[in-house]
Parts: C-alpha cells; sequence; structure tokens
C-alpha cells in the first residue's frame, strides 16, 4: 500500500469513543417486540428485502408495491399523483389510499406491512397547492424561537397527515459553513447551539413529544435528521461535494443536531450525498454505524439519499451492497427500485449481504412502523385528520403561525433618518420583480423541485409582499400601489423595493462567490433611481443566504433582510407598517444565523454584519456608508450564467464575428462587424437596453460567448438540464438558424434551429431551451467547453436576445430528438 492510501485512511479515521453521546429516549416495549417477532417470523426473505427499498411515484404503481412489498414510497420534487405538474390535497389524498391498499393486500398470501411515504414537506407541506408555506429554515433560524418552531412542525405534521402521508424528510440539521452552496436556506444557521435547539424542537413538532400520548399519534408525522453527515461541510460549498475537514470538526461542528434529535426520538436519519475526505457517506461504516448507531444510540432506520447509493465505489444505481453492510437500512432507488430489489435480493441469498444485517435493517424499519401505529391507523381515508383535510390543509391557524414567523424572521440591517416603521395613511409605492411574486418569496422546494414556473394563481390563498402592504395601507386610509419596474404617477412618500434571488434546490443554486445577480444591476438602478427622485427607500431583500449587496444597502435608506418568508407575505407589512392610530405592533425580532458577508469573497475577513446581528426600532444610530469593493476579480465564472440582461456575466466574452472571421466585442450597446456581416443594437426588453437585436447580413456571420476557462458540463448533460435563452425572433427569412457550442480549436457542434424557430411568434419574447444533450450528440466534448453559446442564421435574420443560461425553466423545448 502506498504512502497515499495510508494518508486517506488516516483521514477517515473514526474515534467513537469520542463523539457526543445521544440516548434513544424510548424504553423497550415487550408488546411491541412481540409483534415484531411475530411479524417477522412469518416473513419470506423476498418480504424483508422489500421492506429495505423505497420507490418514487413516478416509477412505481400500487401493483408494484403490492407484488414487491417495497417497503416505502416517496414523492421527489418534481414528482406528483399521476404525472401532474401541479397536486392539491384531494389527489395526494387518493395517491396515498392507492398505494396504503396495495401495501395491505394479503391476496398472494403475503403478510400485510402498510407503507411509509416520504415527502419533502421542508416549509410546510410545500407539494400540496394550497398548503400553508412556512418561511425556509434560514429565516426560521434568525427568529430565535424554538417554541415557534415547534408549532411549525406540529402544523406541517397535521397537513402532512391530512393528506395521507406519513413520513416527511425534515428537519435538515445542516450547518451550511459555506453559502455558496445552494442548500444553505435548507439550513437554520451556521452555529451548532441554535441548530441543536432547533433540532429538538422540529422533532418534537412533527412526531409529538416522547412520553406523551400524542407522540407519533395519528396528528403526527415520522421525522427524518437530514443529511448525515456534514452535508454544509463539502469544499467550496458545493452540493454533493465533499466535505475535507477533520473529524474534530465533523464531531463538534457537523454532527451537533443528531444526539438532540435522537433524545427527542428522531425515528429516521438520511444519510448525505457528500463525502467526507474522499470516502462517500452512503459507504461510511464508521459513522453510519458505528458512530450513529453504536455510539449516538440511534434506533430508528437509516435511509439513504436520492439513488445516492449508486456513488458509493463499486455501486450502481440498481446495485449497492457495500450501502446495506455499511448500515443503511432502507435506500432511496426512485427509478432503480426494480433493479435493486434484485440484486439485493441476490446478494442476501448469496451472504454478500448477512441475514444479520437484514434482519436487523428489517427489524428497525418495523419498529417505526409499529411505533408509528400505521398498522392500527387503517386506510388513509378513514383517518380522522385525512377526514377533515378541507379543513387543516392552508388553515387559518396555520396561516397565523406562518405569519408570526414571518414577522419574527425579518432582520433590520440599516434604518437610517428612521425611514421605518412607514406611516400607512401616506402614499406607498411597492416596487421590485419581488412585490408580487409567492414563488419569489418562497424559493426552492415550492411545488415544484427547484422552485420554478410558478404563478400567483398556483398559490390559492397565499398573500404576495406587496398585496400584504397594499391591504393594510388602504385599510388604514392611504394609497398604495404595486409597480415592479416603479413607475408611478402621483409621488409617493415612500417606496418599498423588493428584489432578491430566484427560486433555486440542489445543484442549480450553488455559485461560485457572493456576488448577488452578477452582471444584473436592475435593482440596484430601481433603488438608485427612485432616491434620485426624492423618493425615500426601504429595500426589502429576499433570499436563501446573506449576499454581498453593500451598494443596494448604501443606496437604500433601510435594508431588510426578508430571507424566504413563504405564503404569509402579510407578515412583513405588520411590521414595516405602524397602525392607523400611529403605533408600532411589531418590532424587528429577527437576529441574524448567519454572518453577513463584508465582501462577496467567501470567508474573507471579518463579516459586515455578524451573528446575531438585527436592528431594532429602538436603534437610531445611522449606518454610514459600506465599501463597494466586491473584493471579486474578472476571473471567477458564475456557474451556468452566460448572458444577463444582452451583456456577458464576468468570466465570458460576448463576441461578434464577422463573415470575414474578423472579431468585434458584443459587450457594448451596439456594434457592427467591420464587413458589415452582422449588426447588433440595444434595446429593452424588461428594462432600458437589457437586450441586443442582431442582424444578419451575411449567413457565414455569428455571435459567440467565450469562457475565460473551459468548463465541463458532463454531468449536467447526463440530467436534464438545458441550455435556455431569452430571445425574440422578428424576421427569418430562411430556415438555417442553428445554436451551437465550441470545445477548443476548431471545435463547434452546431444544433439546426430553423423549422422550430419558424414556428414562434414573431415579435414575441420566449424562453426556449435545447437540451445539453443534444450538444453532445451535435459533436461538442461536454467535458470541455469553452464557448456555451454560438448562434448563425441566414441573411435577412433579425433577433433579440436578452439572457443565455443554464436551467430547466422554459416555455418551449426546442428537442434535437424530435
Ligand atoms: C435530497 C433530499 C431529499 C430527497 C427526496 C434528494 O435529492 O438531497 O434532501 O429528501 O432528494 O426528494
Ligand atoms: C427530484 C428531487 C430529487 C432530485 C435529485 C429530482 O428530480 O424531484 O426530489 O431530490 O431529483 O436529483
Amino acid at each position: 500500500m502506498g504512502g497515499g492510501h495510508a494518508k486517506a485512511d488516516d483521514a477517515q479515521a473514526v474515534h467513537p469513543e469520542q463523539w457526543p453521546r445521544a440516548t434513544w429516549p424510548l424504553p423497550k416495549d415487550a408488546a411491541l417486540e412481540q409483534r415484531l417477532a411475530a411479524l417477522m417470523a412469518k416473513m419470506t426473505v423476498e418480504e424483508k428485502v422489500g421492506q429495505l427499498i423505497q420507490a418514487d411515484v413516478l416509477s412505481v404503481t400500487p401493483e408494484d408495491v403490492r407484488k414487491y412489498r417495497l417497503g416505502a414510497i416517496l414523492a421527489g420534487g418534481n414528482s406528483k399523483p399521476n404525472g401532474a405538474q401541479l397536486a392539491n390535497a384531494e389527489q395526494w389524498k387518493a395517491l396515498s389510499e392507492a398505494f396504503y391498499r396495495a401495501s395491505m393486500d394479503t391476496r398472494d398470501g403475503h403478510v400485510a406491512i402498510p407503507l411509509l411515504f416520504g415527502i419533502d414537506a421542508v416549509h410546510g407541506h410545500n407539494n400540496a397547492v394550497g398548503a400553508t408555506l412556512f418561511p425556509q429554515n434560514v429565516g426560521l433560524g434568525a427568529t430565535h424561537d424554538p417554541s415557534l418552531i415547534r408549532e411549525i412542525g406540529a402544523a406541517t405534521a397535521a397537513e402532512v397527515r391530512a393528506t395521507g402521508i406519513n413520513w416527511t424528510f425534515a428537519p435538515t440539521v445542516a450547518l451550511p459553513q459555506d453559502v455558496r452552496w445552494g442548500r444553505s436556506y435548507e439550513g437554520y444557521s451556521q452555529d451548532p447551539a441554535l441548530v441543536m435547539q432547533y433540532a429538538a424542537a422540529m422533532v418534537e413538532g412533527l412526531q409529538g413529544k416522547v412520553g406523551t400520548p400524542e407522540f407519533l399519534d395519528s396528528s403526527h408525522a415520522i421525522a427524518t435528521a437530514k443529511h448525515f453527515l456534514a452535508d454544509g461541510g463539502t469544499k467550496n460549498g458545493k452540493d454533493q461535494g465533499d466535505a475535507e475537514i477533520s473529524e474534530t470538526a465533523l464531531r463538534t461542528l457537523h454532527a451537533a443536531g443528531y444526539p438532540p434529535s435522537i433524545d427527542a426520538g428522531v425515528q429516521t436519519v438520511m444519510a448525505s450525498f457528500s463525502s467526507w475526505n474522499g470516502q462517500k457517506m452512503h459507504g461510511n461504516k464508521a459513522l453510519l454505524t458505528d458512530v450513529l448507531k453504536g455510539r449516538m444510540d440511534f434506533q430508528g432506520f437509516v435511509v439513504g439519499d436520492w439513488n445516492a447509493h449508486g456513488q458509493v465505489q463499486g455501486c450502481t444505481n440498481d446495485d449497492c451492497a457495500a450501502s446495506i453492510n455499511a448500515g443503511l437500512d432502507m435506500l432511496m432507488a426512485p427509478d432503480s427500485w426494480r433493479g435493486l430489489y434484485e440484486h439485493t435480493l441476490a446478494e442476501v441469498k448469496s451472504g454478500v449481504i448477512p441475514m444479520s444485517r437484514v434482519n436487523d435493517a428489517v427489524a428497525r424499519i418495523l419498529r417505526v412502523k409499529l411505533r408509528a401505529g400505521l398498522f392500527d391507523a387503517g386506510a388513509p381515508s378513514t383517518q380522522p385528520l385525512v377526514v377533515k383535510s378541507a379543513e387543516l390543509v392552508g388553515s387559518p391557524a396555520h396561516r397565523a403561525i406562518a405569519r408570526r414567523a414571518v414577522r419574527e424572521s425579518l432582520v433590520l440591517l440599516k434604518n437610517n433618518g428612521g425611514v421605518l416603521p412607514i406611516d400607512p395613511r401616506k402614499r406607498i409605492l411597492v416596487a421590485g420583480d419581488g412585490a408580487d411574486s409567492i414563488s419569489r418569496q418562497s424559493g426552492g422546494w415550492t411545488l415544484d423541485w427547484q422552485g420554478t414556473g410558478l404563478k400567483n394563481e398556483n398559490f390559492p390563498g397565499a398573500q404576495s409582499i406587496g398585496a400584504g402592504i397594499v391591504e393594510q395601507v388602504r385599510a388604514a386610509g392611504g394609497a398604495a400601489d404595486i409597480a415592479a419596474d416603479g413607475h408611478y404617477t402621483g409621488k409617493p412618500d415612500v417606496a418599498v423595493v423588493v428584489f432578491g434571488e430566484d427560486p433555486y434546490a440542489e445543484f442549480q443554486g450553488d455559485i461560485p462567490n457572493l456576488l448577488y445577480r452578477p452582471g444584473d444591476d436592475r435593482d440596484l438602478e430601481l433603488i438608485r433611481r427612485l432616491r434620485g427622485d426624492g423618493i425615500p427607500v426601504v429595500a426589502v431583500f429576499l433570499s436563501g443566504r446573506p449576499l454581498w449587496v453593500n451598494r443596494e444597502i448604501n443606496a437604500a435608506d433601510a435594508f431588510v433582510a426578508a430571507w424566504l418568508p413563504g405564503s404569509e407575505g402579510g407578515g412583513v407589512a405588520d411590521v414595516l407598517l405602524r397602525t392607523r392610530d400611529g403605533r408600532v405592533a411589531n418590532d424587528f425580532r429577527g437576529k441574524l444565523s448567519y454572518a453577513w458577508p463584508r465582501s462577496a469573497v467567501q470567508g474573507q475577513g471579518e463579516p459586515q454584519f455578524p451573528l446575531g446581528f438585527g436592528l431594532t426600532y429602538a436603534d437610531h444610530t445611522a449606518l454610514p456608508k459600506l465599501s463597494e469593493a466586491s473584493g471579486i476579480s474578472g476571473e471567477q465564472i458564475p456557474v451556468g450564467d452566460y448572458l444577463e440582461r444582452g451583456k456577458a456575466v464576468h468570466g465570458y466574452t460576448f463576441t461578434l464575428v464577422g463573415a470575414d472571421g474578423a472579431a468585434v466585442p458584443g459587450d457594448v450597446s451596439s456594434a457592427s462587424t467591420a464587413d458589415a456581416s452582422l449588426r447588433m443594437a440595444g434595446i429593452d426588453f424588461k428594462a432600458q437596453e437589457d437586450a441586443r437585436r442582431f442582424a444578419w447580413n451575411n449567413d457565414k456571420a455569428q455571435l459567440t460567448i467565450r469562457a475565460h476557462s473551459p468548463m465541463d458540463l458532463d454531468r449536467e448533460a447526463n440530467g436534464d438540464v438545458l441550455l435556455v435563452m431569452t430571445i425574440r425572433v422578428d424576421a427569418l427569412p430562411t430556415q438555417d438558424a442553428w445554436v451551437g457550442m465550441g470545445c477548443g480549436n476548431g471545435c463547434q457542434g452546431h444544433v439546426a434551429l430553423g423549422p422550430q424557430l419558424a414556428k414562434l411568434t414573431p415579435g414575441k419574447w420566449v424562453r426556449v431551451g435545447v437540451p445539453l444533450k443534444c450538444f453532445r450528440a451535435a459533436g461538442v466534448d461536454m467535458h470541455h467547453v469553452d464557448q456555451p453559446f454560438a448562434w448563425g442564421a441566414g441573411k435577412g435574420t433579425e433577433l433579440a436576445i436578452s439572457r443565455v443560461a443554464l436551467g430547466t425553466d422554459v416555455d418551449q423545448v426546442i428537442d434535437c430528438a424530435k
């Protein structure tokens, strides 16, 4: 064995005796054990293996469950009943009913074992249309209010149970250390002390308190502490990355949430996609078995993440004895369950997976089912909460809790000249593209995996931040209007500008630095324009993490970090506005649970606003001007964003190439190639000059975006990621238009667009997407993309482009396969 190996082994060594202990709070239950033994005695090895596997509802039918006796199903972020895009409580109820009945069907002589149905109810029952959407965890962290967390857990559990679902993949007890990680908002805080308190409170809220009759009763749901371990500790904040840290950091920081979750009786723990010092967590026996089940006395079961076992060395999505042997009890095999079942069965029969390990895993799973009363609960349709689901899902009582959470989560970073609180009898303008967008204020894991493509009408019963302000101002006798672009007729006394990050979830949310919308200053310009008109501006920033927004903070009179508040936007007005008789009904209470950065360089220097910071109306000190140096040089390349508002973003260069091959810079507002074969002019799409219009005078001319260093887009090309382009076709006299990607000298692949472009309505803006796999099929080496975008077209073509990026959300897919 080489020295390199010895080192790696050293870095992966675990000393369980040094880890914190936990106490499994449930006493041995003789009656339960007797029932368990009787059940297991009747089960065949096939039935036992079935219990170890969880399939996704998009890839499994009730008939499959009946036949294979699977232990669980899940509904992933984009998996809705019958493949619908959106689903309401009634549709979820019908789905859970059908699967429950299949699991109880004994017609082939099988043992009836009710199945578990898991879903990501991570900020309320966020996959059900009409459910209450609580602030995402980053906002809950700012409330520093464990009793509120307990109430949110109970309300969420009730809405989940009301749809016949019995298990949620929450809480996330990650300790995100690098907020470039796109899942940072799923974590409560960077501070282990707060995560410890919240983990216990959320588990208690969801499951009920151990030792009381409410524990795991029919109005509570099974909770999951996730993702074990150090999901928030990966290098550069990379999702599914590697935590290159010491055992001490693992133990003292990232493990913090687990002992309190276990002490509170959490029934499941989800293993992390990530690695620790090069070893995938799904294969780490020392941590899954020796630490979690041994030292920490965890007696529930460990569930895997979405095909994450397939990433363990030597494994594939449908074959992974190593994970089970390392201590995983249930494998999440959304679409791979059938092959996994067959392989696992064979491995159990051949002894690759010891029978003792299978029996232990099955016993753990069945104990959870027994404790949760699933054997006695009957069909979902007969359960008390399901019967009154119409009253429970999105109920006024739950919405009131969410609204309180919104109020408590707001963190005031600046309030110069006391512009806040606002007198509601005045004339108020609510501006910004977050002013009236329930989707933007809710973030990812909201009715959709990435939370994109949603309209306000998809959120019955919810209220946008702007609508909440308008309602209260009008009730107080003032005047208020919403105008996203900030236009007004009568000059307002004050403007509230609501803006922030677009929704994102896993993978799509990772960023290379802490710049907010690099290359796109539209919000800053809006704030400055209103200020320039002599209107005081209150900035309300929606984000899943603290970002570098010093310029926006400087430009505004007041600045509020509102995180991702969810469906009850009215909670913002509750704090920003005085009452009609001039009182302050709700002061700011939120304090940062993540430090706010001084520059856009992750981890550099002291924070601008430390952990625990947050002003109240009693603070009158003005915030001095902050540094406007971001610290980011042109060398950093944002992931997956190439052209924004008509201009190449940092790290990319936009060029016009004439028919004669001579290039001219395209990152200007107007240009022409020397041979006049391609002309470009700035035009307005949503804002001033935020798009460019091109006219081809020769079909050899092309537009290109060059990356300053080549990118590996192979992983994205394996998934369903698209090259998304916001375009408007004005004239298309010929059909030979193409979009291309380049991969080094002389390497360029073209995807023909002509016939499909011809079908677009001329003069209409549209987001079209071309699957990345089309570029691969066209000969592009996806491991070395140095030109993520190129476009050519016939003479006479007139085309406008505003944005080019990787994404999933489009109006129309232009698929090369069709
Ligand atoms: C995520 C988990 C989630 C699971 C099921 C995974 O990709 O990492 O947090 O619970 O999908 O949707
Ligand atoms: C699912 C998510 C899952 C993700 C993992 C998505 O298609 O909807 O639940 O976490 O894939 O890649």
